[in-house]
């Protein structure tokens, strides 16, 4: 049979079968093809969507009005602050009216029940642009790049260094699981996903092939490791005080070149960006004088190697959400 996703939602992978996860990383593919061929495609001349960001983004909000663009759709963006949501509205009533102007609503910010309710209000599709709990969109990207990569998904062992309980990590468990691929959570033991999240991630990859492995220690997760992955060390909403504590935390587990050396020959090196690598960066400057660390999460030599392949992944980030957005609206 078939897949069809056609008017649902996009809100987090665990409400994803493998084949229609499969299935949304197989079309972002053909619309890399057919960009790259020039080869218009605009199958959604007529819609309209708009975007909700309630925290910063280049990528998502990027990959979003140029998918939208290249469909033929017409896009609105609201930038955190400028609609009436939250303040003098509430998310149900927010929703309601978007729905009666939109075909499609893009949400990005706090907690994961705010997607949820937007969802259930409004009558058309949403799409979780990153929340709290996961940043579902990246994923579909990330799988692309990887299969690029390597030909295929199932049975390679993909590490998440650093603050591995946020929203990029936790996607990245679900979406091993529910590929058949091994998922290593790798930092201290105050920064690990949520006991429920590993014991649901730990039954999916049960059927899978899979599985889901949480280790302190540098040295098993990057033993054999064919992906490794990871993120700033605070993430957007979190306070600005917990930079201290962080880097005193996650600094064992920056990616850098020995860890490289200890992981598969033909291992890549991923991350879903923004990146601390270097100080060319206001907050890098501002760590650089403050703790005197000239990079974070990933070293800056890994980072520019030939084993690197973040700008492959922010690419697929626009046919990925192309995809997405043509798969719930067609
Ligand atoms: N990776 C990602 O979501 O990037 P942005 O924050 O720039 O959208
Ligand atoms: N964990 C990061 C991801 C940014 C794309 C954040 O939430 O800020």
């Amino acid at each position: 049979m078939g897949v069809n996703i056609s008017g649902r939602s996009f809100l987090k992978l665990l409400d994803f079968t493998p084949a229609e996860i499969t299935y949304l990383i197989d079309l972002s593919e053909d619309f890399k093809r057919l960009k790259r061929a020039g080869v218009a495609h605009r199958h959604l001349e007529g819609k309209n969507i708009v975007l909700l960001f309630e925290k910063t983004s280049t990528r998502t909000r990027c990959s979003f009005e140029v998918g939208a663009m290249d469909l033929g759709m017409g896009v609105t963006y609201l930038d955190p602050g400028s609609s009436q949501m939250g303040a003098k509205e509430s998310i149900e009533d927010t929703a309601r009216v978007l729905g009666r102007m939109y075909d499609g609503i893009e949400y990005r910010g706090f907690d994961q029940a705010i997607v949820e309710e937007l969802a259930s209000n409004a009558g058309v599709p949403v799409w979780n642009g990153l929340t709290t709990e996961f940043h579902p969109t990246q994923m579909i990207a990330d799988m692309l790049t990887v299969r690029e990569r390597f030909g295929r998904l199932e049975g390679l062992k993909l590490t998440f260094f650093g603050d591995a309980r946020n929203n990029v990590a936790n996607s990245l468990m679900v979406a091993c699981a529910k590929l058949g691929m091994h998922f290593c959570a790798c930092g201290p033991k105050e920064n690990m996903p949520a006991d429920e999240l590993v014991t649901t991630c730990t039954k999916i990859a049960e059927q899978t092939g899979g599985s889901v492995t949480l280790t302190d220690s540098v040295a098993v997760g990057a033993q054999g490791a064919n992906v490794l992955y990871t993120d700033i060390w605070v993430s957007m909403g979190e306070p600005a005080e917990l930079w201290a504590e962080r880097i005193r935390l996650l600094a064992p587990y920056q990616v850098n070149a020995a860890v490289m050396d200890q992981a598969a020959e033909d291992a890549i090196f991923m991350h879903c960006l923004p990146s601390f690598h270097d100080t060319k960066t206001t907050i890098g400057a501002d760590i650089a004088k403050r703790f005197g660390i000239q990079e974070m999460e990933v070293s800056d030599e890994v980072f520019e190697s030939s084993r690197s392949v973040v700008f492959d992944e922010a690419e697929n980030r626009m046919h990925s959400i192309k995809a997405i957005m043509y798969a719930t609206l067609k």
